[in-house]
């Protein structure tokens, strides 16, 4: 590591080393908490949680599951948060959790950071967070933007990144007049009828497509990660097929790298996307300003024709997508009344509004300043490092490993079992997905929030001092599986 590292990733992890350590996590059973150690984990959130209980309880009346994200912990209740700052959360009875959810990523300066919320404040202050016409932030972001990213010479903002996934996609098709879109087994693209396919791990297809006619995701296929001969198979058969409006990719792997990319990979992802005239869009949710202020467009020093953006696009605050891209195909989306050429139609009431433009401009340039990615990255350096001690020195089969800033530690494995292998499945799915809980379980009650029991995002917030104490809590739980 240098003092000019501009990018979160001090080196790219040997992917096919993690691939070997998986493979071999995925044949062995699993290795869950001890009972009696997994009691004492549980009794944490009677003794502790009370408030929480009584609430999530209350909710369930109201709220279908009781909760509304799909990366909030149910086991073995639902967690009520009150308060935010830096690394860390507190629940609402008075518990202080290590924060490594960050909100699923958007918060590289760490959560509720105060500078920045102070320009919101003014903004709002004076026009309220929308008014429905043009805001000067809408400018500086986009022109930001585009100084940090050159390829995105144009910007539209968007209510999520679902939302510009969907954008991306209506303006791939309309700018080639082609009609597949492939994907990566795996990836999440957001939950548009089109995109639900193939979710979370690869070859489920229409697995989650519950309530989406076949129809919707027709024009939708996928690959196995890293198989750029079954890329190449798929764009020569839709020759005869409508042709390949776009492939979509997660640059660093689908879910967030969970199934990391070899470092040439979007590479030559580009040029079959040049050999047979289909767009590359790149899907940096999550990478985007995460990995460096280039994304990881800059890190991989590859050029997509349209970015996908959200999280980090409104530094943690609401409405955080966008999409960007070559000045051609974006004119598509050129909105207002008596927009001129073929449109590709996309809307939104409070897309774009004062509040988000703020935001997103603000957290861009102290981010900047800060150099918080790279900050942030040196802390997922340190944790994953941590944990792979712990993981050697308790001869656990555990997997830790990192993109920067985005850490992966696979105990059960879920995520990354082969639908290929259906007896398996079968047989494992569902102890797998327990054990995943019992582990995100039994962090909280030690006092570390993860994204379901797997993931963790770091920031600016995690000092040294943050992460070693996370690593001698990881310790208590990781020591106490069979
Ligand atoms: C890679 C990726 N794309 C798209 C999305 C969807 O974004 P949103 O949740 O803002 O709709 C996500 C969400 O986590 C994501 O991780």
């Amino acid at each position: 590591m240098t003092d000019s590292q501009q990018y979160a990733i001090s080196e790219w992890p040997d992917t096919a080393e993690i691939y070997a350590r998986l493979k071999e996590l995925i044949k062995q059973p699993p290795r869950p908490i001890r009972r009696d150690k997994m009691d004492e984990f549980l009794q944490y959130f009677e003794a502790k949680c009370r408030k929480s209980k009584e609430l999530t309880e209350a909710a369930m009346q109201y709220i279908p599951g009781g909760v509304q994200h799909n990366l909030a912990f149910n086991y073995p209740f639902p967690m009520a948060i009150e308060k935010a700052e830096g690394a860390y959360m507190w629940d609402v009875d008075g518990n202080r959790y290590i924060d490594f959810l960050q909100a699923g990523g958007p918060t590289v300066l760490g959560s509720n950071y105060a500078p920045l919320r102070e320009k919101v404040m003014e903004v709002i202050n004076r026009s309220g967070p929308v008014t429905g016409l043009f805001h000067e932030y809408e400018l500086k972001l986009a022109q930001l933007v585009n100084r940090l990213m050159p390829n995105v010479e144009m910007l539209r903002m968007a209510g999520s990144g679902t939302e510009a996934v969907m954008a991306a996609i209506r303006v791939a098709r309309t700018h080639t007049r082609k009609k597949k879109v492939i994907k990566v087994g795996g990836a999440y693209h957001g939950w548009s009828d089109q995109m639900v396919y193939g979710l979370h791990i690869p070859g489920t297809g229409r697995f989650e497509a519950k309530g989406i006619p076949r129809g919707a995701s027709a024009h939708t296929q996928e690959f196995y990660p890293n198989d750029l001969g079954a890329l190449r198979r798929l764009l020569i058969l839709n020759r005869v097929r409508g042709g390949t409006a776009a492939v979509i990719v997660e640059p660093v792997g689908p879910e967030s790298g969970t199934r990391p990319v070899y470092k040439d990979f979007n590479q030559k992802v580009r040029e079959l996307c040049d050999e047979f005239g289909a767009l590359l869009i790149f899907d940096e949710v999550v990478t985007g300003f995460r990995l460096g202020m280039g994304s990881a467009q800059g890190y991989f020093g590859v050029k997509p024709d349209l970015t996908v953006f959200g999280k980090c696009i409104t530094g943690g605050y609401p409405m955080a997508g966008a999409l960007g891209g070559r000045r051609d195909v974006m004119m598509h989306l050129s909105a207002g009344i008596g927009g001129t050429g073929e449109r590709a139609y996309v809307g939104g009431t409070l897309s774009a509004n004062p509040l988000s433009c703020v935001a997103g401009y603000y957290a861009l340039l102290e981010m900047e300043k800060t150099d918080a990615p790279v900050i942030a990255g040196k802390a997922g350096d340190r944790l994953t490092k941590g944990l792979n001690d712990i993981i050697d020195e308790h001869h656990l089969p555990f997997v830790a490993y990192n993109q920067g800033s985005i850490v992966h530690l696979e105990t059960a494995g879920v995520m990354l079992l082969d639908f290929r292998n259906l007896l398996k499945i079968a047989r494992e799915l569902k102890p797998r997905n327990h054990m995943m809980q019992e582990m995100g379980a039994a962090y909280m009650s030690q006092g570390i929030i993860t994204l379901a029991g797997s993931r963790m995002y770091t920031s600016m917030a995690d000092t040294d001092a943050v992460i070693d104490d996370a690593l001698s809590r990881f310790e208590v739980v990781l020591s106490s599986c069979e």
